[in-house]
């Protein structure tokens, strides 16, 4: 990226966003041989190399989108969605930022959760204990959604019964988060938000009248003795960080099993050496991300290989393209659980002040899930196998069926 090459900007290639939802890994590789970057549509483009995604991230000349800005930029109508986007911490800059992301930093430290591992083993096992036998059923429900909703809910404090009831509004919010948005699902969207909302209000009333030791509990008493922020903002942010915690993790862990059951070598390893498992959890976020792309915005104007963009531009940073990058990646295609070229830092979280809160907790999940799979049920054979929809944002997993043979303890 050079803003000073004297030469003549040519203008990116405007693409047709639904072109990328068929094979969109070999789209998206297509794409990124020919050009740094292609537009989505008005001020919107998707930024496709792995030299050029990685700076951007925390680039002076660009920050993150503001959710008012989102919101316009996706045209959604007035209402608790466009509230709920609007007010979000991940959405927000500066001291905004810091102030909401500091209500819930210490809770989600990488310390605590190391902490935590053991219950959340002891939460993943519980599910795979309870897994039906010898029949056929649907691991993206039965499994992979249930350790990121139970452990959500118990960090914050919410009925672990509760779970599976707000994790399935939390899969309709998620849809907003695409690169573009599906306004043919608006209604069940803003319905998904309004249900939302009422109930973490509902929990955070509860508690205070009656407090309990949670962070719901800690959340409300320290907005009373503070109030910096409305009460409804600290209720999205509650469900921001629901959302954070439910959805992504589920496709991930639901599409790293996929990809480890269709390799029988990877996963007689795994079995036989579960040191592995890290590797096999960093490999999966890799190879078929749950993330697709992070927002930014240019605050200056940027040269990419001779494509100049203005400032208030909208960048998709594609960390799903970044990550098949040959030039990031050795023989990026393969899928290797043994890879020792990760960077240190997993792009798949973001880098720069709004990497993901949930890192460590995401990782743990995956990797304890994974283990209790391998120790209670290592014969689980796919029946089909699912597909991650979408080329950027939050992408959506499609079901999985497994069976687990009548014999397994
Ligand atoms: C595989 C699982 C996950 C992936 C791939 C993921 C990915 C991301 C990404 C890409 C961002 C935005 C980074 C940026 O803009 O630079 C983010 C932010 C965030 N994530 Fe996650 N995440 C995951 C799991 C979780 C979990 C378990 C939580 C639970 C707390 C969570 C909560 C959040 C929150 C609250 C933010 C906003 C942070 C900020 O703006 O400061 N995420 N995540």
């Amino acid at each position: 990226m050079d803003e000073h090459a004297l030469s003549i900007a040519a203008h990116p290639r405007l693409i047709d966003p639904a072109s990328l939802n068929d094979a969109p890994h070999a789209r998206l590789a297509e794409l990124r041989e020919e050009a740094p970057l292609v537009q989505l549509g008005p001020n919107h483009y998707l930024v496709l190399r792995a030299e050029h995604v990685v700076p951007l991230f925390t680039d002076p000349r660009t920050r993150q989108i503001e959710g008012p800005e989102f919101v316009a930029l996706h045209q959604i109508p007035d209402g608790t969605l466009a509230r709920f986007l609007s007010d979000l911490f991940l959405f927000s800059n500066g001291a905004a930022h810091r102030a909401k992301r500091n209500l819930f930093a210490r809770s989600f430290a990488h310390r605590i959760m190391r902490e935590a591992r053991g219950q959340i083993r002891a939460v993943a096992d519980g599910i795979v204990a309870s897994l039906p036998r010898g029949v056929s059923f649907d691991f993206v429900d039965s499994m992979a959604a249930r350790v990121p909703a139970e452990m959500i809910a118990v960090i914050l404090g919410l009925p672990a019964c509760d779970a599976k009831c707000f994790a399935e509004r939390v899969y309709s919010l998620a849809r907003a988060f695409a690169p573009i948005y599906p306004h043919e699902h608006h209604q069940e969207i803003e319905n998904a938000a309004g249900e939302l909302y009422d109930y973490v209000e509902e929990q955070l009333c509860l508690r205070v009248a009656a407090p309990k030791d949670d962070l719901l509990t800690a959340l409300v008493s320290d907005w009373h003795s503070d109030r910096s922020i409305p009460f409804e903002s600290l209720v999205f942010q509650v469900i921001g960080v629901i959302i954070g915690g439910s959805d992504t993790t589920r496709a991930a862990f639901a599409m790293l099993v996929a990809l480890l059951l269709q390799r029988p070598d990877d996963w007689a390893a795994l079995r036989s050496d579960p040191t592995l498992i890290p590797g096999a959890v960093n490999e999966g976020m890799r190879y078929d991300p749950s993330v697709g792309s992070i927002p930014r915005v240019t605050t200056a104007p940027i040269r990419f290989d001779g494509i100049d963009l203005p400032p208030g531009a909208v960048l998709r940073l594609s960390t799903m393209s970044a990550m098949r990058d040959p030039a990031l990646f050795d023989e990026p295609d393969r899928f290797d659980i043994r890879r020792n070229d990760h960077p240190r830092l997993h792009m798949v979280f973001g880098i720069g002040p709004h990497r993901c809160v949930g890192d460590m907790l995401a990782r743990i999940e995956m990797e304890e899930s994974l283990a209790a799979i391998l120790e209670a049920a290592p014969e689980i054979a796919l029946e089909t196998l699912p597909e991650m929809l979408g080329f950027g944002g939050l992408r959506q997993i499609t079901p999985m069926q497994v069976r687990i043979p009548q014999s397994q303890p």
